[in-house]
């Protein structure tokens, strides 16, 4: 892109900091300043603050800090690109296409087409629900006790007892465009098409931002297979999508929260008895793709997972997943027989949220089910170690996830890091005897900046006034600078000023990392507005001033006094004679 940055500046003008952090941390207003719980750290009492003048945030917690680009980027974990495009698609600004090749754009046009037919069809198939024909279908959505308002929310349908139903109710869609869709299949004998789903209950799914992208059937009689879904096209992939995602998204932010249920009635009858914050992964088991989407929406996820050996298997299953995405999680185990459905049908949502409320998290659990499994004698936890291996394997072994697990699960057995690590791979066996570096940790190397008292005075009216930073330049900033950092942050202010004089400083969080981006962003959000910022530069240009005359003295006494010791007359009259001039400037 030829003008990746001016694009990328209109997006983040567009982006209100206040909406994109509002919508995952509560804030309240204090001051000129926004507080909140932060998203990046467990905190009890706010130390997350946005600014939104300076479009920027802070954590004095854990010094994260930068604007809203950035904080989606880390919150949702995405690349600089994809939060961009998020920001972008948010505030109504066209992003330049990248020149597609001619295979990308006809891959695209299909996929584009692929969505509309799954639409119309969901389309048809919803009108049918309520045509006459439609009445076995109505009455085992009746029986399951799914009203009419969930059936509407989630566009339900029905594939009548036929051959044919789509292939005439779509005939100008076509055949190839119907089986390109997974909607027919062809006959073996090659000659012809037939309807993929019959005699089913459809659920369309959707993906999140509200593409058609397959379908979800559900026999009605008990007729194998009991589920058919959408084969594999160039828009549906297994795994990927959650079923419910796009229809539950802002009942998910709203909690924070999001129920992942395994089957799509259990879904259903959640959502008809309120509980709205749920999805169902459509069959496959959940996979880090579910997770990542889940991201941007709630900061916890609740498996409700049948109390069976199938249930425990996939809560234990999804351990790995959750750290690696490091998104928290709680497993609610229901009463023998039960699934979501039953129990809230039979017991009620509030019943369903006690059990909500007293959930494990994730780990906790599954090291209570190994215990209560294998018990913690010698060959127990040789049994439980063995269980385990598989799921630490499962985490990049450069993850910090990864020591957090084993440390979690060692001190819980009563197990050395290494007695668990040993049975693991040796090579990390060596590494988790360095020092493990915690969130909390990386926290405090980022906050390890000490600047002396006058060099964070000067930065920080610098980073609120960068328009002054020639002057003060000028007048010797950088000799009184001393450490190579707080150098740094002056050499950026220099850059980004002479390239875009008048722009806000909030564009420096941009061009630096680590612990000066942690102090940029700190005093975006802290140094208040001056009333008088002129009077307040020419005092700082005034002393800057001064002290460079003190510091040349002190030089000027100094290499007078060796001149005197070294009874070097002639260099001694004219540095004699320099001292009176400054001095008389004076
Ligand atoms: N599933 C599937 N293919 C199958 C069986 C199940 O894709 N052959 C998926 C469906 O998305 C289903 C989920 O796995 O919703 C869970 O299966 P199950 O518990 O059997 O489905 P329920 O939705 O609970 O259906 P019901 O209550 O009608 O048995
Ligand atoms: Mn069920």
């Amino acid at each position: 892109m030829a003008n990746d940055e001016g694009v990328v500046q209109a997006v983040k003008d567009a982006a209100d900091i206040l909406e994109v952090v509002g919508e995952i941390v509560s804030l309240k207003k204090a001051g000129v300043n926004y507080k909140g719980l932060c998203p990046f750290h467990g905190e009890k009492t706010p130390s997350f603050t946005v600014n939104p003048a300076r479009r920027s945030f802070h954590c004095f917690g854990c010094g994260e800090g930068g604007d809203a680009l950035s904080f989606i980027m880390r919150y949702q974990g995405i690349g600089f690109w994809e939060a961009l495009k998020q920001l972008a698609g948010r505030y109504h600004i066209s992003l330049p296409e990248r020149e597609l090749s001619p295979r990308e754009r006809q891959t695209a046009s299909k996929r584009k087409e692929l969505f509309a037919i799954n639409q119309q069809a969901a389309l048809c198939y919803h009108q049918l629900l309520f045509a006459e024909n439609g009445a076995v279908a109505r009455n085992y959505l009746e029986k399951r006790r799914i009203p009419l308002a969930v059936i509407n929310d989630f566009q339900l349908g029905f594939a009548p007892e036929s051959w044919d139903f789509l292939l005439k109710a779509m005939a100008d869609v076509g055949e190839e465009g119907l089986s390109e869709a997974g909607l027919v299949v062809q006959r073996e004998s090659g000659k012809g098409y037939y309807d993929r789903f019959r005699n089913r209950v459809l659920f369309p799914i959707i993906s999140h931002s509200g593409k058609y992208l397959g379908f979800g059937g559900r026999i009605l009689d008990n007729q194998e297979p009991k589920y058919l879904n959408s084969p594999e096209t160039l828009v549906y992939t297994k795994g990927k999508t959650l079923f419910g995602l796009f229809q539950n998204k802002e009942a998910i932010r709203r909690s924070h929260r999001a129920l992942i249920v395994e089957g799509n009635f259990d879904l259903l009858s959640l959502v008809a008895a309120g509980v709205r914050d749920v999805v169902a992964p459509l069959g496959t088991a959940l996979t880090s793709q579910h997770i990542r989407a889940l991201k941007g929406y709630a900061q916890e996820a609740v498996l409700l997972f049948d109390g069976d050996q199938a249930g425990i298997k996939a809560a234990m299953r999804a351990v790995p997943l959750f750290l690696s995405e490091k998104v928290a999680a709680r497993v609610v185990i229901l009463p023998d027989g039960h699934d979501p459905d039953t129990f809230v049908t039979e017991f009620g949502a509030a019943a369903l949220e006690e059990r909500l409320a007293a959930a494990y998290a994730l780990p906790e659990f599954v090291v209570s089910h190994l215990v209560d499994k294998h018990g913690l004698d010698l060959e127990g936890k040789g049994r439980i170690v063995e269980e385990l291996r598989p799921l630490i394997k499962a985490i990049d072994d450069q993850d910090l996830q990864r020591s957090l697990f084993v440390s979690h699960f060692s001190t819980k057995l009563g197990l050395s890091e290494e007695q668990l690590l040993g049975a693991v791979s040796p090579p990390l066996a060596v590494s988790a005897y360095q020092p493990v570096q915690t969130s909390a940790t990386a926290a405090a190397r980022h906050l390890k900046i000490s600047y002396t008292m006058i060099e964070e005075q000067l930065l920080s009216f610098l980073i609120i006034y960068p328009e002054y930073v020639g002057q003060f330049v000028e007048e010797g900033l950088l000799e009184i600078i001393t450490q190579p950092s707080a150098a740094n942050i002056v050499k950026a202010l220099q850059e980004l000023h002479s390239k875009f004089p008048g722009c806000g400083a909030e564009r420096l969080l941009d061009q630096l990392e680590g612990p000066e981006r942690t102090f940029v962003s700190r005093q975006l959000i802290s140094v208040p507005v001056l009333p008088d910022t002129e009077r307040e530069a020419a005092e700082k240009i005034a002393w800057l001033r001064e002290n460079r005359q003190k510091q040349r003295m002190r030089q000027l006494t100094a290499r007078i006094n060796e001149a005197q010791s070294k009874n070097d007359q002639e260099l001694l009259f004219s540095l004699l004679l320099e001292k009176k001039k400054i001095s008389e400037r004076e």
